[in-house]
């Protein structure tokens, strides 16, 4: 089901001109290489530096909160960049079993000493896992810079090795502006649709985690 459990994360400051004036070819290929650029390069390539600053403390114990998590408990983080979620989540619950897999070689390297050896290099389409691994898959604004083919083999894999317990947040659009002032603001991204566009997608993979939206306003 659709659920919101970011609400307590500080609202993206987006300057809509300035990314639209330097959105190019170039910075899409430099930012899709998910690298110091997209990190923490300028904000023409993607976060203009990605640090830890605490944020994501409340979000971990919503988390926590709304899906009961225990002690012993497995917990995988799906783009899990410098692994700040996964640190901040083992904080909200103690003995919590959370691991982490990112793409990015370089967000594994400047990951957060406290979740060393929790995060594995991987691509979220094939995740190194055994079936049922995980009381719970996160899957933050990863998934859909895959296409949509890549969309669904990345849900059928959170499906097979999780319990059926996810949750996911992917770009979206609810009106003609907010789709045009999405396509102006993302670069890595390769498919995003509306929430029933959406829909088909998670019916089709047999998704049956819970999700948010991002919405570029
Ligand atoms: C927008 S960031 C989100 C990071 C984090 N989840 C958050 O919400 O702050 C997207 C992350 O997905 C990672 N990523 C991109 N493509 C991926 C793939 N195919 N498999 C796994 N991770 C990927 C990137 O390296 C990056 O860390």
């Amino acid at each position: 089901m659709e659920i919101d459990l970011l609400s307590k994360l500080p609202r993206s400051r987006r300057d809509l001109a300035a990314r639209r004036a330097a959105r190019s070819p170039d910075a899409i290929e430099r930012s899709r290489r998910f690298g110091f650029d997209y990190f923490d390069g300028p904000r023409e390539y993607g976060y203009g530096g990605y640090r830890y600053d605490g944020r994501w403390v409340p979000v971990a114990h919503e988390l926590v909160a709304h899906y009961r998590l225990l002690p012993g408990m497995r917990v995988l983080d799906v783009g899990c960049a410098k692994g700040f979620l996964v640190k901040d989540l083992m904080g909200a619950c103690p003995g919590l079993d959370v691991w982490g897999l990112d793409i990015s070689r370089y967000a594994l390297d400047h990951a957060e000493p406290e979740a060393a050896g929790r995060l594995v290099r991987g691509d979220c389409a094939s995740l190194p896992f055994a079936p049922a691994a995980f009381d719970l898959v996160i899957a933050l604004d990863v998934i859909h810079n895959l296409d949509r083919a890549g969309v669904i083999q990345a849900l059928r894999e959170i499906e097979r090795v999780g319990k059926g317990r996810a949750y996911l947040r992917v770009d979206s659009y609810r009106t003609p502006a907010e789709h045009e002032a999405l396509l102006g603001w993302v670069l890595t991204a390769r498919f995003h649709d509306g929430p029933e566009g959406w829909h088909r997608v998670f019916e089709e993979a047999g998704y049956r985690g819970d999700w948010t939206w991002t919405i570029v306003e």
